[in-house]
Formats: C-alpha cells, sequence, structure tokens
C-alpha cells in the first residue's frame, strides 16, 4: 500500500496530541538509544529528539513515501526501511517509541512480545495505537464494502484489524515487563473543511480499502463512503466538524 505524506500530514495536529500526551508520561532520564517505531513521515521524531537531544534515534518504517519525508524533514537521525514484525536490530534500545503503526501490523498475541524484546533492561515501552474500528469513520467502510460490487474483493481485507482490547494486552505483556500502564482516551477532534472525516480516514484507513481498487470501483467506494460519513459526521453552525476518536497507551519498564 502506497501512503500518501501529504493526505496524512492533513491532520498532522490530532493525530500528533497522543503522541505529546504519551511523551509526558515517559520518565526516562537520559535514554542513550532511542527507536521510533512506525515512524511514518517522522513527524514525531522531533519531539524526541528536543526532549533527549544526546540520544542516537534511528526511525523504522517500510513505506518508501513515508521514509522519503522522514529523511528530507529530520536531519540527525538515521531512517530505515524494515518491517515491524520481521525487524532483528543488533541492539536493543533504551526507549521504544510507536504511535499510531502497530494496528497495521497483524498478529498482536507474536507482535508485542516481539517489540517488547527490544528493550533494553531497565528501557521503556511507549505504545499508542487506535481503538476507533467501531466508530462510524469506520463501520461505514463495512458497509459499503457490503454495498458494492467490490464485496467479494474487499470482505477479507476487512477482517483483517488486529487492535485488542486493553485486557488482552494487559495479560499478554504483564508476565514480561516490569511495570505496566495502559490507559484509554477519546479525543474529541475538532476539524475543519467539507467532508474532513472523509479526508481524515483517506490518509489512513480508508486507503487501506482503495488502494485494493481500480477505476471506476476506486471512485465510486470512494464517492459512496464519502456521502454516509458526511451524514454521520455533519458540520456544526460553526462549521466545524466533531469526529470523536479513540486511543489505547501502553507504557512499560522492562
Ligand atoms: C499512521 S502512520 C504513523 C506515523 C507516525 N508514527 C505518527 O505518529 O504520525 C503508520 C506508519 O506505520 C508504518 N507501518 C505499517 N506497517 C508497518 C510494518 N509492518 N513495518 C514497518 N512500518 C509499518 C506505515 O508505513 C506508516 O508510516
Amino acid at each position: 500500500m502506497a501512503w500518501d505524506p501529504g493526505q496524512y500530514l492533513a491532520f498532522a495536529g490530532p493525530r500528533m496530541q497522543p503522541a505529546v500526551d504519551l511523551l509526558a508520561r515517559v520518565h526516562s532520564e537520559n535514554p542513550a538509544t532511542i527507536v521510533d517505531l512506525g515512524c511514518g513521515p517522522g513527524n514525531i521524531t522531533p519531539m524526541l529528539q528536543q526532549r533527549w537531544p544526546d540520544a542516537t534515534i534511528t526511525g523504522v518504517d517500510n513505506s518508501d513515501e513515508m521514509l522519503a519525508r522522514a529523511r528530507d524533514a529530520v536531519p540527525g537521525v538515521d531512517f530505515i526501511n524494515q518491517d515491524i514484525f520481521t525487524w532483528e536490530p543488533a541492539q536493543k534500545f533504551d526507549l521504544l517509541f510507536s504511535n499510531a503503526a502497530l494496528q497495521w501490523v497483524k498478529g498482536h498475541d507474536v507482535l508485542f512480545p516481539k517489540v517488547m524484546s527490544l528493550v533494553a533492561p531497565g528501557g521503556v515501552a511507549a505504545i499508542q495505537i487506535p481503538r476507533n474500528f467501531e466508530a462510524p469513520s469506520h463501520t461505514l467502510m463495512t458497509d459499503v464494502i457490503n454495498a458494492g460490487p467490490w464485496r467479494e474483493l474487499l470482505t477479507p481485507v476487512r477482517h483483517d484489524v488486529p487492535t485488542q482490547r486493553p485486557e488482552y494486552y494487559y495479560d499478554l505483556l504483564s508476565p514480561l515487563v516490569k511495570t505496566l500502564d495502559i490507559w484509554e482516551t477519546e479525543y474529541l477532534q475538532i476539524l475543519d473543511g467539507e467532508n474532513p472525516v472523509a479526508e481524515y480516514t483517506k490518509g489512513s484507513w480508508l486507503m487501506r480499502f482503495l488502494s485494493y481498487l481500480d477505476e471506476p470501483w476506486k471512485s465510486e467506494f470512494e464517492t459512496d463512503y464519502r456521502a454516509r460519513v458526511l451524514k454521520a459526521y455533519p458540520q456544526r453552525a460553526d462549521g466545524k466538524t466533531l469526529f470523536p476518536f479513540r486511543r489505547q497507551f501502553i507504557l512499560a519498564t522492562l
């Protein structure tokens, strides 16, 4: 799937707020090595650089488009193309930070223990994953899938959401770590524009389905989705659109 960093970063503010909030909960004194796992266009990496200017930071992603943007935007960081699931770095990291990336990787029963194994003893893992797949922004994609000629093609893709409930990560991770905090926040994202929820998801989850379609289905799918999502998230009298979005945080010390 080809990412479009411009479309993704059109909503940089609300997408980055969870990372700002998670970072405020990280109390690593002086990590020598940091990995930004699923670093995307490098939008989070400068926050890590500013807080720990002496650390060696590695950004990991498997999208060439995102990595190109990251390398342009953030000097002084080693951005590498690796699949999170199979990456075997030579060293462990004092801080592993991952914002809005691990929901893209299937098999959390294997992935999350593997991610924890990348952290050095005494180090910290700070992870945020969206858990908004039951909201209209996402269920309407399912409705569109079921309503069109692309149903057979897209149904297997639709079943791929790997994100689990907080209890799942507690059971999975508590035997592996020294301390574990898990919490959720529902952000009331206040967006500008004609149909901003459609624009927002087009930069991430919607794009996933569109990437499986050719024209004219691609445009037909998007048109149907945009009409439904506009009804579900109408503009308010002040021209703003409210897009509640639940996100799950996992903070562990190894
Ligand atoms: C929604 S973006 C998050 C970018 C950034 N961390 C942020 O907070 O805005 C998710 C990123 O995860 C990357 N990603 C998804 N699956 C991956 C995988 N298996 N290995 C490496 N990166 C992956 C995508 O390429 C994308 O850049």
